[in-house]
């Protein structure tokens, strides 16, 4: 359900692996599919095509479907609406696993459908749509959700499908940990550089980590221990971020393998005047620092600029960007 570039390429690579997969999407990005077929390649080696003939594309869920899992793969902004839809359409009970960035999103989904059993999950890794329906992983991981009888059955076909699946008894903290991470989604979106790129910047690298020094304040303040999702554990990274360049490259190898190519979504988001999933990520910060007395002023800053950011954006030098923040 929402087939872009996570559905697309979960879906696709179970599909590969022998799972009978239906897409729900856009028809522009349906359109593409049904044209090119999807490709699904990965920093790892993996070049799957599945052929147009192929693939089960459906513009809304369709009447009758009666899915073992659903995949929720929208923006955040859209979980809502998605929620509703699937409702709609599908028998109580139906297990949805949250694809999805952020806290909230099976919540929400419960909030809007609570006959669905609704299971939060989260994507470490970075997937980018390299042409009409080429999709492309670019950076490694493993998929992680909430424990549960439902999913339990599908570990070994998503480990077939070579996206490992790890079942965690409390999704939270691997969520925060996530979270940590995409708050460099808008200093990338702000930057107009690949992530590689943008990583190489130490003035976007100290943006970066001054948003997560705010965060793990909070989350200091809220007793949550965030569990680590990337190389390096997230009470060293604000650090190993703000060192100087030639001391960050050797340190930080395994952060930086990154493909060329790898761009947060936020930045597409912000390109095509989209709404930005920023308030699921500085605003969640936000939120935990004011529920615990605190404030998070530089990820209410940021998150105010990317929210007032013009349709055609302008990147803005990593200097530029301290001096908004206030940083020096
Ligand atoms: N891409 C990544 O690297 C990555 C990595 C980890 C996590 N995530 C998270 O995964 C989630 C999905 O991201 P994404 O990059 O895959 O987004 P995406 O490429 O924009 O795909 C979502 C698609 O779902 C469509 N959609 C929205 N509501 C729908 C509905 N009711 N029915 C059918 N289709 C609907 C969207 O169309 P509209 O544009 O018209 O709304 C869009 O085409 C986000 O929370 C993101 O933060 C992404």
């Amino acid at each position: 359900m929402g087939a872009g570039s996570v559905g697309g390429y979960v879906g696709g690579c179970l599909q590969a692996a022998g799972a009978e997969v239906h897409f729900v999407g856009r028809p522009r990005v349906l359109a593409a599919w049904a044209a090119q077929g999807l490709r699904l390649t990965d920093q790892d080696g993996r070049d799957q095509t599945l052929p147009p003939s192929a693939l089960q594309l459906h513009e809304a869920v369709p009447a009758g479907l009666r899915p073992a899992l659903v995949l929720l793969a929208v923006k955040c902004g859209a979980t809502r609406q998605a929620a509703t839809e699937l409702a709609a359409a599908l028998p109580p009970g139906t297990p949805v696993i949250s694809l999805q960035n952020g806290l909230g999103n099976a919540e929400s989904g419960r909030a809007m459908a609570p006959g669905l059993r609704w299971l939060p999950g989260m994507v470490p890794y970075n997937i980018a749509e390299l042409g009409p329906g080429h999709l492309h992983r670019g950076t490694g991981g493993k998929l992680a959700a909430q424990d549960d009888q439902a999913l339990r059955a599908w570990v070994p076909a998503f480990a077939a499908a070579g996206l490992p699946l790890v079942l965690h008894p409390d999704l939270r903290p691997v969520q925060w940990g996530k979270l940590l991470l995409n708050l460099n989604n808008p200093v990338n979106a702000l930057s107009g550089l690949p992530l590689r790129a943008e990583l190489m910047d130490r003035g976007y690298r100290q943006v970066f980590a001054a948003l997560q020094r705010e965060a793990l304040a909070a989350l200091a303040a809220a007793g949550i221990q965030p569990a680590q999702v990337a190389a390096v554990p997230p009470d060293k990274m604000p650090r190993l971020l703000a060192l100087p360049n030639w001391i960050f490259l050797r340190l930080a190898a395994r952060m930086l393998r990154i493909d060329a190519q790898a761009r947060s979504s936020m930045a597409d988001d912000l390109a095509l005047g989209r709404t930005t999933e920023i308030d699921a990520l500085s605003g969640e910060v936000v939120r935990l620092a004011r529920a615990h007395g605190r404030e998070a002023p530089l990820n209410q800053r940021i998150q105010t600029m990317i929210e007032a950011w013009p349709r055609e954006p302008q990147p803005m030098p990593s200097a530029e960007l301290k001096a908004r923040l206030g940083l020096r």
